[in-house]
């Protein structure tokens, strides 16, 4: 049987989508046309609201600037808009994995978005909803109650939780099988094996004085692999080489 996975945004945002679920491979993969039968359903927080304003945020307990996103009506967005919507029932724990992008997660890079994709949609098999946090952020309790985890894409801070979410999604859905193809497959691309992708060379032969390696010109398949390998490491020596200390 096929697999299907979906996957939830909880967003005051759903415009900041539309172009990343329209286009490119990613879009693609997301509209279920990679090999992978992958869908994505935007929920607009605000519909949850029951102020005439549709407000979902409020003043923080203990004073200080900005304000706080709502637990009761994300939980409500939670209830009513993925877990009813998608028919998951009273155990949707066990196949809802909840995420919140947010400073304090996990670092996101390569190692940590294999893990994810691998463990959420191989070993659990669980359909994805993603908490967009906007202003200050979102009341403790819910954090504690209902997210599953915590993502952080590095140590700075974003404006609102879409770009992450985007960003987290782009990058786990590479490592669903089928979705990329042989072509763009990901095992020579940077962070496989721990070192940088070895730069890269089209057409003019010629640019601006700089000419195309000639060993890429060869057709001799060992020497540019060998080639590519060494350019690889030079390319992450000069560029990371944090990563070279990690080996
Ligand atoms: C303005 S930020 C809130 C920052 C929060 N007051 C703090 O100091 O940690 C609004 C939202 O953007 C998202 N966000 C901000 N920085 C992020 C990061 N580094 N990684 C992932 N999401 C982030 C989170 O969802 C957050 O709730």
């Amino acid at each position: 049987m096929k697999k299907t996975h979906k996957i939830w945004i909880i967003t005051l945002f759903p415009d900041f989508f539309e172009s990343f679920l329209e286009t490119g491979l990613a879009g693609q993969a997301l509209r279920g046309k990679r090999g992978v039968d992958l869908s994505v359903e935007l929920v607009q927080l605000r519909d949850f609201s029951e102020s005439s304003y549709k407000g979902v945020d409020d003043a923080p307990y203990g004073g200080g600037p900005g304000m706080v996103m709502r637990p009761d009506i994300l939980k409500k967005a939670l209830w009513e808009g993925v877990i009813e919507k998608g028919q998951y029932g009273e155990d949707y724990k066990d196949k809802l994995h909840v995420v919140f992008p947010g400073p304090r997660g996990k670092r996101w890079n390569q190692e940590v978005c294999i893990d994810f994709s691998k463990r959420i949609w191989g070993e659990e098999s669980k359909d994805l909803v993603f908490i967009c946090g906007r202003y200050e952020g979102v009341d403790e309790r819910f954090i504690q109650n209902y997210v599953d985890e915590e993502i952080s894409l590095g140590d700075y801070v974003l404006t609102g939780g879409e770009l992450a979410v985007m960003a987290i999604i782009d990058s786990a859905i590479r490592f669903l099988p089928g979705v990329l193809g042989n072509r763009e497959s990901f095992e020579k691309e940077s962070f496989n094996g721990g070192l940088l992708e070895h730069p890269q060379y089209t057409r003019p032969r010629t640019f601006e004085g700089r000419e195309v390696p000639e060993v890429l010109l060869s057709g001799h398949h060992k020497k540019i692999e060998a080639f590519e390998k060494a350019e690889s490491l030079r390319i992450t020596r000069a560029y990371r080489p944090d990563l070279l200390e990690k080996e």
